[in-house]
């Protein structure tokens, strides 16, 4: 460790607002440039500044990060390393399934192994904070970014959020497989309107408390050492520059004291928000309202330094900024060794291990979510025929947006899985048609017709493209792209016996495919080890044991659909497929959605009984235990995710139909029976009330195990908050 106070008291206002400057790696040096050693300057700032940068990103590997590091500690007088910032979102170079499928495994465990192994990868490519993890609560599946969520449940999304950020930054951020990271996108950027990506958000108070702002604050209690602020505005004002959020919840209430990060040239976006068109004005703004560090945009570099001569900030405000700079960079050893561990080669030893592979596939199989079975499933391993089709097929395009340094090519398709996992069958693999959405080409059509007659089984390997979710990919439809619908009708003209194989990076409204198939099971991008992850589930060699942290709607129209609504004054009663007049109900569609949150099947079967609570009334300060005994009734291994859901009856507030407040995932041997025990306090009953206070109020809470629209089972308890 160095004495960064000395330091600091050595440096220039100039230097000193260098370290709260961020750059693309691009901007310092040309890889070309970096054999030859020539630093062109495309930042238009003179070599001076430049020489004071305290970050950089878009980085292509170690090697171009040691070159870069190593020229700015030549050109730096202090001396003071460069951090690198990365987006390592599901993994580095083995990726693993995007984090709206590893919300499907509830396992916080899994998450948290997936993410010590990408911190592994990443500090040996060169990268020391990752700007994860996201936790923006989402209910609309239209949004692209929801592939980097865990979905709709705000108790999920924080205790994956939480356990990334302890994987990630390990026993101590001095470690070489250590690195610090960056909670993001403060707050709400997903609930942008109509699920446009970078759209307006407009939230109730007591909304944001309940559902936005929970996974946040977990993840700032968990370590967090950053946070970023979202693009959007929330109520009016972008969040960059929001008082509200940054100063007065942030700071004030959660006593935040990281760093914060201004997403992707956010604040220059503050003159298209229409806020300001004046670089003085933007650098104050988003300067007073706490960012310490401006991604890629330039008016802390332009303007601090006048801000501060002309009084608007002091010096003492500049310098608790830096100092968090370079506390970050102490505590990861940056000064005793700039590289933190980083590879001397582009590809390191430490990239694609088996154990990283092994990991990976693991991943894969608990994150898929088996849909439908109508006892299809599993498959003999001794089927005869199976005709592959679809554009999945034979595709390496699985790992999913946000794949960091990912290869597509390193990834094992479906048809490589299912080959190795069924060597003895003939398989037909056959494309039928492409996936994006303006694709009309019905050529393929034949070919897949064909082999679906001459099979026993066919396996139908669907989904949208990777690069229709992820950040800018909104869709405002989100049923099979192209003509993939079409040709799931025609092979089913053919064989009946058909196995759809989804891919996407959102739910999908898979209404029509439903009615074509005998089984779905949903992989998302389940990342490198994707193909064999899917032959390994199909044939039963791994159980599904996923369950859906996201509503399947049954139509577009339906969003924003999530489990967790209220029940409005006047609910349907009649059965959903139903219209029914003055009702809160659609004429052309069910309320329900296709598939439920917390929907997923098992090639085991589960069977809940005896739930009990210890006592029927629940005091201030008491807890109450409900067990719930759970029995595997078949002779498969598998796991199953126990929930626990309450409703709160009647209060101040309209409270949602279900909640959850808890859950548990355990194994099952073959006829093997559980008592799964939560314990049931107070505030898990509580809410956030329109005086935006967090109150339990007496009444009567009904408890819940099951799935969100399939209770198993339901006791009451009461809830006396001033007992005698
Ligand atoms: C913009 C994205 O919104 C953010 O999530 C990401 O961390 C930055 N770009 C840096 O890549």
């Amino acid at each position: 460790m160095v004495d960064v106070k000395q330091i600091l008291s050595q440096m220039t206002t100039e230097e000193k607002i260098g370290q709260l400057m961020q750059h693309n790696a691009n901007m310092f040096i040309d890889s070309s440039a970096a054999v030859t050693g020539d630093n062109s300057n495309k930042l238009g700032l003179s070599q001076k500044v430049i020489n004071t940068v305290g970050s950089v990103l878009n980085f292509c590997s170690s090697v171009e990060m040691r070159t870069i590091q190593d020229m700015h500690l030549k050109n730096d007088r202090n001396k003071i390393p460069m951090l690198f910032m990365m987006d390592v979102v599901h993994g580095f170079r083995t990726i693993f399934p995007i984090p709206l499928a590893l919300g499907c495994s509830f396992d916080p465990n899994l998450a948290a192994r997936c993410s010590e192994m990408a911190a592994d990868e990443a500090t040996a490519g060169g990268v020391q904070v990752t700007f994860t993890p996201m936790v923006d609560y989402v209910r609309d599946a239209r949004w692209g970014r929801v592939m980097e969520t865990c979905g709709e449940e705000p108790l999920l999304n924080g205790m994956m959020g939480a356990a990334q950020i302890r994987a990630f930054r390990g026993k101590s951020l001095s470690d070489k497989t250590s690195m610090a990271t960056c909670v993001k996108h403060f707050a709400a950027y997903g609930g942008a309107e109509a699920g446009r990506d970078y759209n307006t958000v407009e939230l109730s108070e007591h909304i944001l408390r309940e559902y936005y702002l929970p996974a946040y604050k977990a993840c700032i209690d968990a370590g967090a050492d950053m946070i970023m602020p979202a693009f959007n505005t929330l109520n009016g004002i972008p969040a960059t520059v929001n008082f509200w959020l940054m100063k007065k919840v942030l700071k004030e209430e959660w006593g935040f004291s990281g760093i914060v990060i201004s997403d992707f040239n956010a604040i220059g976006d503050l003159e298209r928000h229409g806020i300001t068109n004046d670089e003085k004005t933007a650098a104050r703004l988003a300067f007073e309202n706490g960012c310490d560090i401006e991604m890629v945009s330039n008016t802390y570099t332009h303007c601090l330094k006048e801000l501060i001569e002309k009084g608007v900030f002091t010096e003492e405000q500049l310098d608790d900024a830096v100092l968090k700079v370079l506390n970050l960079k102490n505590n990861l050893g940056m000064f005793e060794d700039p590289y933190h561990g980083a590879d001397i080669q582009e590809n390191s030893e430490r990239f694609l291990t088996p154990e990283h592979r092994a990991t990976a596939r693991k991943a894969a199989e608990e994150c898929a979510v088996l849909l439908k079975n109508d006892g299809i499933l599993p498959l003999s391993p001794q089927v005869e025929k199976i005709a592959l089709i679809g554009p999945f097929a034979d595709n390496h395009e699985i790992i999913g947006f946000w794949s960091c340094n990912g290869k597509n090519e390193e990834s094992v398709t479906v048809s490589e899985g299912i080959h190795a996992a069924a060597p003895n069958t003939e398989i037909t693999v056959t494309r039928g048609c492409g996936n994006l959405y303006d694709d009309c080409d019905r050529s393929g059509f034949d070919a897949a017709v064909k082999a679906a007659a001459a099979a026993d089984v066919v396996i139908l390997c669907l989904g949208e493209p990777q690069n229709y979710s992820g950040e800018g990919n909104s869709r405002a439809d989100i049923t099979l792209t192209g003509l993939q619908d079409e040709l799931a009708a025609a092979v089913a003209n053919a064989n009946k016996n058909i196995v759809a194989l989804t891919f996407s990076g959102r739910p999908l409204a898979l209404t029509e495919l439903e009615k074509n198939v005998r089984a779905i099971l949903h992989m998302w991008f389940p990342g490198t080890e994707g193909g064999s992850a899917a032959a390994n589930l199909l044939f039963g060699y791994a159980n599904p044991c996923g369950k859906l942290s996201m509503t399947f709607p049954r139509a577009v129209g339906q969003c924003p659909i999530y489990y967790n609504h209220t029940n409005t004054g006047k609910p349907k009663f009649f059965p959903d497929d139903k219209h029914q007049p003055y009702a809160s109900n659609y004429i052309d569609c069910p309320n329900s959605p296709l598939f439920p949150f917390g929907h997923g099947l098992s090639y085991s079967n589960f069977k809940y009984e005896n739930l009990e609570l210890s006592d029927d009334v629940l005091y201030n300060n008491s807890k109450i235990e409900v067990s719930v005994t759970v029995k595997n009734c078949s002779d498969t291994v598998g796991k199953e995710t126990v929930m626990l859901y309450m409703r709160d009856l009647f209060a101040s507030n309209s409270r949602p139909v279900q909640q959850l407040i808890a859950f548990e995932k355990a194994e099952f041997a073959a006829d093997e029976t559980k008592t799964f025990k939560f314990n049931i306090t107070a505030p898990m009953l509580g809410f956030w009330n329109n005086e935006n206070k967090f109150v339990t109020e007496d009444g009567v809470f009904q408890i819940s195990t099951g799935c969100a629209d399939r209770l198993i089972l339901t006791e009451n308890l009461t809830f006396i908050s001033n007992a005698e």
